[in-house]
């Protein structure tokens, strides 16, 4: 058995690379609240020109940025529309309603997307009685709804239509770097009709923390506003900047081996009895399987694959999910693959066990 930990709980478990530690070593810095640090600075005119957008704001996290931008497009008392599987409404520990007097309309929609029938006769009448709907939130990849990749067309199809229906759209691109590679566009193709867009670059790029949140001059004039009223302005955060420079320049074509590795994991999976897993899904390097009940709980198999020292996250009594990134190889994945196949075999005894004992009063 290994002694080192294979951490599939999250693409946020990455840790700094040699070279990502130089970069931050080396980083000029001064004051971004004063618009002073130029690395800072130097990072925000790259996102600008990766994401044709006119202004961007570098902030501490993704929950800040999606934050920010839901305070810049909308007014106290107004809604947004979004997936019911979205970050910005399941685990932002209800930001846009505390900061902001912003409510949610949860919509369902395949795989954590949204198209047209989905959205369709959901903006409210303009009458006084109602919340004034605001906001399209677009999730790529989709986190909770399965690692999946919004195909460009559906991206295009939503947009036109929330812009016809006098909407803004923002998209959550915490990880927008996963679904380009996943589906072979660019970062700039697919925002190109959004409003704003967050990237997250302490996920599978491989920072210790960052993002940015991108769109017109206007909107990010707000979005800054609010960056200081949340308390995140920054000071010499140049040292994080200069990691997701780094990040940018070395470590967006990788991401394709964090997706083989998911396939190969979930490939592995499939081939066990007791798990279920939908392989059509598995699009990136996000992995969602289930567990029989005949053959324990996700938490129970989460503390079998602990002893195995595989880390992975229960996602509901049966259901757990694994991540793939840079901190993970192919030959742990196989390693976490087996103990998956043992702790499971192990499960079904325990459980057997179980069922005679109750069987034998
Ligand atoms: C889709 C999505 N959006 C936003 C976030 C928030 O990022 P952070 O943890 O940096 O606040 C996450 C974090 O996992 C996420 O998965």
């Amino acid at each position: 058995m290994t002694s080192e930990i294979i951490d599939l709980r999250s693409d946020t478990a990455t840790k700094p690379t040699a070279g990502m530690r130089r970069a931050i070593f080396e980083a000029e810095v001064g004051d971004d609240s004063l618009g002073e640090d130029p690395t800072v600075n130097h990072l925000e005119e790259i996102v600008c020109e990766l994401l044709g957008k006119e202004a961007a704001v570098f902030n501490c996290s993704g929950t800040q940025s999606n934050q920010m931008a839901i305070r810049a497009h909308c007014d106290q008392g107004d809604e947004f529309l979004i997936n019911e599987t979205g970050h910005i409404v399941n685990y932002e520990a209800g930001g846009a309603a505390a900061l902001s007097g912003v409510s949610a309309r949860i919509l369902r929609g395949e795989g954590g997307l949204l198209d047209i029938a989905d959205l369709e006769g959901t903006v409210r009448p303009k009458k006084m009685n109602y919340c004034v709907t605001r906001l399209v939130c677009v999730e790529n990849t989709t986190n909770h709804g399965g690692g999946r990749a919004w195909p460009l067309e559906q991206m295009n199809r939503v947009a036109t239509w929330a812009h016809q229906e006098g909407l803004k759209v923002h998209v959550d691109g915490a990880r927008l770097f996963n679904a380009c590679v996943a589906k072979n566009y660019s970062a700039r193709e697919f925002v190109a009709q959004a409003d704003s867009v967050s990237l997250c670059f302490s996920k599978g790029l491989g920072c210790p923390m960052g993002s940015m949140l991108a769109g017109d001059a206007a909107t990010m004039h707000r979005a800054r506003r609010a960056r200081k009223l949340f308390g995140g302005a920054l000071r010499q955060a140049g040292m994080m900047a200069a990691a997701a420079i780094y990040a940018l320049e070395h470590h967006i074509s990788r991401l394709t081996e964090d997706h083989n590795n998911a396939r190969f994991f979930a490939e592995q999976l499939a081939g066990i009895q007791g798990i279920t897993i939908d392989l059509e899904i598995v699009e990136s390097n996000i992995v969602f399987f289930e567990i029989d009940p005949k053959y324990g709980s996700s938490s129970q198999l989460c503390e079998q694959l602990m002893a195995r020292n595989v880390k992975v996250g229960p996602f509901g009594p049966q259901r757990l999910r694994a991540c793939t990134h840079l901190d993970v190889t192919r030959e742990q994945i196989q390693h976490a693959a087996m103990a998956v196949r043992e702790c499971v075999k192990e499960g079904s005894a325990q459980t057997g066990r179980v069922a005679q004992f109750a069987g034998s009063y």
